[in-house]
């Protein structure tokens, strides 16, 4: 494996179909809105699954951005909310959906009847979350999987443990996520959530995964180089024939040059 440093994007092909594309923390969020673009112009109704966290923060601003200037439309988009915390009351404003809206949805011209999110809050849980699922599949499967990764190698909420095989449910959340998840600025930390499973997101067509900062280093470096296991769920993203790693430089320097 080799990639080049520089201000363009450099893109090889790791282990197995890893598609590494590393860049600048300046064209980071233009690269991903990119492929973003590509994947809503080209299909009529795509499926597409968007995260919370620091990760994505670039793509939602320009896909923001575009949207105002006249450059993007997401009308045709079906909006699939990839996790959830569990234990916070709907509407509050630390969870994934409160924020998907603030940072992307509201500022952009997806239909709200095209917007799909779990609810922790439900009687049974179980149902809704094979609901989700069987949402997805009745409307043709994922087009697109845009994903961040734990430090943990974390998944969504799909945390280390977690086999290629499960689908979206109730997860405890590991200990390393609830001291990440400080950051947020919970009163209590909810302990659980729930998250579409690791065998939907790999059925999707393609996937975007997004990783930026130094603090990402270590995992980046395990999930395409360490083995293949469900103790780093990242690592089995390689398995997918579609899947983009898009780095900044920090979060690529312990790849080989
Ligand atoms: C959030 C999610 C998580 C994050 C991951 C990285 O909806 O699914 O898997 O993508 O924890 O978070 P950041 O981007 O904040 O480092």
């Amino acid at each position: 494996m080799s990639f080049a440093k520089h201000g363009r994007a450099s893109s090889t092909r790791g282990v197995k179909n890893l598609n590494i594309v590393v860049v600048s923390p300046e064209k980071f969020g233009n690269t991903a809105a990119d492929i973003v673009q590509r994947v809503t112009e080209n299909t009529e109704a795509p499926n597409i699954t968007f995260p919370t966290g620091d990760s994505p923060l670039p793509l939602y601003r320009e896909l923001v951005n575009r949207y105002q200037h006249g450059k993007l439309s997401l009308a045709n988009v079906q909006a699939f909310g990839l996790d959830e915390w569990g234990e916070l009351e709907p509407g509050h404003p630390i969870r994934c959906i409160s924020r998907m809206k603030t940072q992307l949805y509201s500022e952009t011209d997806i239909p709200v009847e095209q917007i799909y999110y779990l609810e922790p809050n439900t009687d049974d849980l179980d149902v809704h979350c094979e609901a989700y699922d069987k949402r997805i599949a009745d409307m043709g499967g994922l087009t697109l999987s845009i994903l961040g990764i734990g430090i943990n190698g974390h998944i969504g909420f799909n945390e280390p443990g977690s086999k290629a095989t499960v689908r979206t449910r109730k997860i405890q959340l590991a200990d390393r996520t609830l001291n990440v998840s400080q950051k947020y600025g919970f009163d209590k930390t909810p302990s659980w959530g729930v998250t579409l499973g690791l065998a939907t997101l790999l059925e999707s067509k393609e996937i975007l995964i997004l990783a930026t900062g130094a603090h990402k280093a270590e995992i980046v470096h395990l999930t395409v180089n360490g083995p293949e296991t469900s103790d780093v769920p990242s690592s089995l993203m390689r398995r997918h024939p579609n899947c983009t790693l898009l780095l900044d430089e920090a979060a690529a320097q312990l790849l080989k040059k």
